[in-house]
């Protein structure tokens, strides 16, 4: 059955005391809506609605960011999870299939509980998520008899009784999208809150004689995020899922809890990771490369049997080839490194392409920026970079060419051809010793004055 994604994303979040939609607030780099749509999307939805409405602009650019086909609905008054996905009944009056309704501040619904979910469909027209909470607090509380659930009371307006119920309601609905505008219509504001709850949905479904179940899940992917401290819990429960998925993949990491993986970071099986390493959004590791420690990469490519850092710095656009190395104190920006190329020591390329089996000596920097326009460095292959050459683009070195330690090479190199552009050295014989005995003299000459 063709199934529509609806993501509520209008709150503000007051508790996060932020300028910035709650839902834009960021794990592993990626805003929370991110998250949530991304676990929304494994139950491949022919539509995906975000509902939009604190930050609605903001909210709006950040979801088509992760989903050009998105479409995101208004809610200008916030006036409960009910009226929230009342605002895609026009947007849905002619769907014919299932309305998903996930929570855009709660990113870590697996794939697996949606797909139970689904399959709970089968047999009963609404399926809530459900978890027992180990602390049941402000949530809703799902009140069952058997397999079946008959209501959902919000905490604000159950008995005691009900409050001591710990199955609560993670917000997560499925049902049938037809049923469901049906249902809201009949959803009123007259409660604790003056809201309009999307839970009410159940009890009036069971009234109609509609049939309602519960799919339970554990308490940490109902997570919801609605402060900076419950950010923190997820960003710390998100890098321990993801590591743990990468080391069950093949990867090795010396000291996990040092690695601070990227929302979409990716990487083959046999890479080693040692300590302190932080990816950034965008990055791809092939198999059996070596990342070694305090190195920082985003939005690039390690391919093979590449060895990067110790303190390395790859930033977008680096493209580093089969069994090349960056090594120690590098920087590589919007660069392609091709197959054995080399820079191993203290040196920035940038904007630039290196040939197959180049070395770059120590200190090389690819002077790219003249203040105004950045410009391109291109060099051959098996070119021999002496230590410190300054490459003032935009600049060509031809294959099999070299350059002297210290030159500043600002016109093409040809191919084969040696570049040397520094200052002659002269030598002065006898002269450093006598520049020494009058230094000293002086010294001490200073040294009586001041006793
Ligand atoms: C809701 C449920 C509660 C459940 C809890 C789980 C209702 C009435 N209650 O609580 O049973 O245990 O979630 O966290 O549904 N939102 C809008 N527009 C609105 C109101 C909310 O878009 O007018 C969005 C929020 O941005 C948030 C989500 O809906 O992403 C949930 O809202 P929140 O206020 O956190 O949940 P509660 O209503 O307190």
């Amino acid at each position: 059955m063709a199934t529509a994604l609806v993501v509520l994303a209008a709150g503000k979040g007051t508790r996060m005391k932020s300028d910035r939609p709650k839902v834009l607030h960021e794990v592993a780099g990626a805003p929370l809506l991110a998250h949530a749509m991304r676990a929304g999307a494994s139950i491949d939805p022919v539509r995906t609605i975000v509902v939009a409405g604190h930050g609605a602009a903001a909210v709006e650019a950040a979801a088509r960011a992760w989903d050009p086909e998105v479409e995101v609905v208004l809610q200008a008054e916030q006036l409960g999870t009910g009226h929230a996905v009342d605002q895609c009944r026009s947007a849905l009056a002619d769907f014919d299939g299932d309305v998903v309704v996930l929570y855009g501040d709660t990113p870590f619904i697996r794939p697996e509980t949606l797909a139970a979910m689904q399959a709970a469909r089968a047999t009963h027209d609404i399926v809530v998520l459900g978890f027992d909470a180990a602390d049941p607090g402000r949530y809703g509380r799902l009140k069952m008899s058997g397999q079946s659930l008959e209501a959902i009371v919000e905490f604000k307006d159950a008995s005691e009784q009900d409050r001591a119920i710990t199955l609560c309601n993670s917000g997560v609905i499925e049902t049938d999208a037809k049923g469901l505008f049906s249902l809201l219509e009949a959803v009123g504001n007259d409660n604790a809150s003056g809201e309009y709850y999307l839970t009410d949905v159940v009890g009036l479904a069971r009234a109609r004689g509609l049939t309602a179940t519960v799919v339970t899940c554990d308490e940490s992917e109902t997570l919801g995020v609605d402060s900076r401290a419950a950010l923190v819990d997820a960003n710390a429960i998100y890098q321990a899922r993801a590591r743990t998925e990468l080391i069950a993949a093949g990867v090795t990491m010396l000291a996990p809890d040092t690695v601070h993986l990227g929302f979409d970071t990716v990487i083959g099986p046999d890479t080693v990771l040692e300590p302190n390493l932080v990816f950034g959004p965008g990055v791809t590791i092939e198999n059996g490369a070596t990342i070694r420690a305090f190195s920082h990469l985003e939005g690039c490519h390690v391919a093979r049997g590449a060895v990067v850092g110790p303190y390395a710095r790859l930033r977008p656009g680096a493209e580093l080839s089969e069994d090349t190395r960056i090594g120690n104190f590098v920087e590589i920006k919007n660069a392609q490194i091709h197959a054995g190329a080399k820079v191993n020591h203290l040196s920035y390329i940038g904007d630039a392409e290196l040939g197959e089996k180049t070395n770059v000596g120590a200190g090389t920097v690819t002077c790219n920026y003249d203040g105004v326009f950045k410009h391109r460095t291109t060099i051959g292959r098996n070119v021999f970079v002496g230590s410190d050459t300054m490459l003032v683009a935009p600049v060509t070195l031809g294959d099999d060419s070299m350059t002297a330690t210290g030159t500043v090479v600002t016109e093409d190199v040809p191919e084969g051809a040696l570049a040397l552009g520094r200052a002659r050295q002269v030598n002065k014989p006898g002269l450093a010793r006598r520049m020494f005995e009058k230094l000293k003299f002086a010294k001490a000459q200073r040294d009586k004055d001041t006793e």
